[in-house]
């Protein structure tokens, strides 16, 4: 009775198996829809990982996701995505913030994918699969015409609406401003306080250290540092903070 069981467990085991490898097989629809799903999970992990600040110095995105971050940065759910992180400024802004308003209430924003949008660039160099090309990138930059992220723009229409001084602190090169604030004004930006790009000596800088200098002069002129908006980490990082720091999505490229 025992060898009967034995031998037939075996038998079906064997049964199985093959039944599994023929299923296995890349001509077969479900093999190659489980293949898409494990990848999907494995790029939309990637993502989030970048999002919240575990995948640092990433240099590209990894190939097999490319196609991944390029559906998503380009999609409604990122849209979403900022829309909802901006609606957090609004909230701290209308309970949390007690402004003096003395003028030296101030608020900070990125320029690059937080004011304005380099995914038309990005579309056609790679979509952060290939190795940032500071020569090409800087050259599109130059053109000025970079669209705004509308979202952002509402709010920051809001912010200055209330008083608060705006400082945009951009990791762009010095060389670069007249085209920055061309682009800014031709989209609808106006009315900062002030607009710090990188200079000789902050390029020797790592991004943070710059950025952080930056609030510190800030700071030691008076100000009250509300929130910062970014959507590279090395913006929200470092002493002195804000009160609140918001990061919008962004996982075409990092800068540390
Ligand atoms: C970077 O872009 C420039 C200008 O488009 C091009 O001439 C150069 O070959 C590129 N460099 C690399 C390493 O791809």
């Amino acid at each position: 009775m025992g060898k009967i069981l034995a031998f037939s467990l075996i038998f079906s085991n064997i049964f199985i198996g093959l039944a599994v490898a023929a299923d296995w097989s890349i001509l077969n629809p479900r093999f190659r829809n489980e293949l898409g799903d494990s990848l999907k999970k494995y790029c939309e992990s990637w993502r989030i990982n970048v999002e919240v600040n575990n995948i640092r110095d990433f240099q590209v995105v990894p190939q097999e996701c490319v196609q991944h971050i390029q559906k998503y940065m380009t999609s409604s759910q990122y849209k979403a995505d900022s829309e909802k992180a901006l609606e957090e400024v609004k909230l701290f802004l209308s309970g949390f913030c007690n402004l003096k308003g003395d003028g030296k209430d101030a608020w900070i924003f990125d320029v690059d994918d937080t004011l304005l949008s380099t995914i038309p660039y990005y579309k056609k160099h790679g979509f952060g699969g290939q190795k940032r090309n500071t020569t090409s990138l800087e050259s599109w930059m130059r053109k000025s015409k970079a669209p705004a992220l509308t979202h952002t723009l509402d709010i920051f229409n809001e912010i200055k609406d209330k008083g608060l001084k705006i400082f945009l602190i951009s990791s762009r090169k010095e060389t670069l401003r007249s085209h920055t604030v061309d682009n800014l004004i031709d989209v609808g930006y106006h009315g900062w306080s002030g607009l710090s790009l990188r200079g000789l000596e902050d390029e020797l800088l790592e991004v943070q250290e710059y950025k952080s200098a930056v609030r510190q002069r800030l700071v030691d002129e008076g100000y009250r540092i509300w929130g910062i908006v970014g959507d590279q980490w090395s913006s929200l990082g470092g002493h002195p903070s804000a009160k609140r720091t918001f990061k919008l999505p962004n996982s075409i490229y990092y800068l540390a």
